[in-house]
């Protein structure tokens, strides 16, 4: 049997969708933490277990019988938190015999990363490695689905697209197609012990992005880079969270130095086709 941690989540969901048409829903483990909404979101036919990152014995539990497990990363942001979730799962799959763990990490993974969720990656893969489990590292580079949330909302009515990610190139990857890598990856042989950057090519800069927006849209778009300390005061001034400004001042910065200008063919070669670019997601959302 296969598990699918996080399974009532976007990633989850879209792996699970994509690895029913590729192993029997009999075959599916999904663990959630929310079973309500696990009786709402997922398919029918797929097994649910409950299994919150924070309960080692609920996640022993959950992994009977299963050879193979995904991790999905947590959405905690906080370090040590998610450091500990993830060690709880990779434990429990331990002691439950589970063969094989796929984790789902983030490109260039790094301990001194101002991306606050690198550095918790680095030590889960880490973790991962030195558990004796054969394990698959999917190292995921950001969603093209946050496109939509970098841009911000004033950004079309005013024509200029602000941010302190310089001209940082960034690979951006559709979060549906890093689910059915994933569900590739689970149902074919030659992943053990393998690490994949998922970042497909070409990475964009801010300028591209702001072109782009501009095509589809039929309305100029001009890029204005800003310093972090700008971004922040503008936040502050629309009662953004705390948690929030760090992290995504955190992001921009790491883009600014390049972590997510990743690029590789393997995303292309996991996925069997051509991953959708920038402007074909643009277009979905923005054209008219
Ligand atoms: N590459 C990127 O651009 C990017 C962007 C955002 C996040 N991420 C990372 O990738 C992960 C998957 O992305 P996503 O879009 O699927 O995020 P998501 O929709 O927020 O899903 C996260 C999943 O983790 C589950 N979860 C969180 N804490 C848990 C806990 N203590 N115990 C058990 N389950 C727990 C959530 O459960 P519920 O369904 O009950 O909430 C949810 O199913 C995220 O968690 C985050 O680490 C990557």
């Amino acid at each position: 049997m296969i598990a699918i941690t996080g399974a009532t989540g976007h990633l989850g969901r879209a792996t699970i969708q994509a690895l029913l048409g590729k192993v029997p829903a009999s075959e599916i483990v999904a663990v959630v933490r929310d079973p309500q909404k696990a009786a709402s979101t997922l398919p029918q036919g797929v097994t649910v277990r409950i299994g919150d990152y924070h309960d080692p014995a609920a996640l022993f539990a959950a992994f009977q019988g299963v050879e193979t497990a995904v991790l999905i990363s947590s959405s905690e942001l906080e370090y040590e938190a998610r450091k500990r979730e993830h060690e709880n799962v990779i434990d429990a799959a331990r002691q439950a015999g589970v063969r094989r763990l796929v984790y789902t990490s983030v490109v260039n993974p790094s301990p001194d990363s101002p991306f606050s969720a690198s550095p918790s990656h680095f030590a889960t893969e880490e973790y991962l490695r030195a558990s004796g489990l054969a394990y698959t590292m999917l190292r995921n580079t950001l969603y093209l689905d946050i496109v939509p949330m970098l841009v911000g909302e004033g950004t079309l009515p005013s024509g200029q697209l602000y941010s302190s990610a310089g001209d940082g190139r960034v690979s951006f990857g559709l979060r549906a197609e890093m689910g059915e890598i994933l569900a590739n990856v689970l149902s074919t042989e030659g992943h053990e012990n393998q690490t994949y950057d998922l970042a497909p090519a070409p990475a964009y800069s801010f300028q591209d992005l702001a072109a782009t927006l501009g095509e589809v849209t039929g309305q100029p778009v001009a890029y204005v880079p800003v310093s972090g300390e700008d971004i922040a005061a503008a936040m502050r001034q629309h009662q953004v969270p705390e948690p929030f400004i760090n992290l995504l001042l955190g992001m921009n910065q790491a883009m600014k130095n390049g972590e997510f200008n990743a690029a590789s063919p393997t995303f292309e070669q996991l996925l069997g086709r051509r991953p959708t670019d920038l402007k074909t997601y643009l277009a979905g959302v923005y054209g008219k």
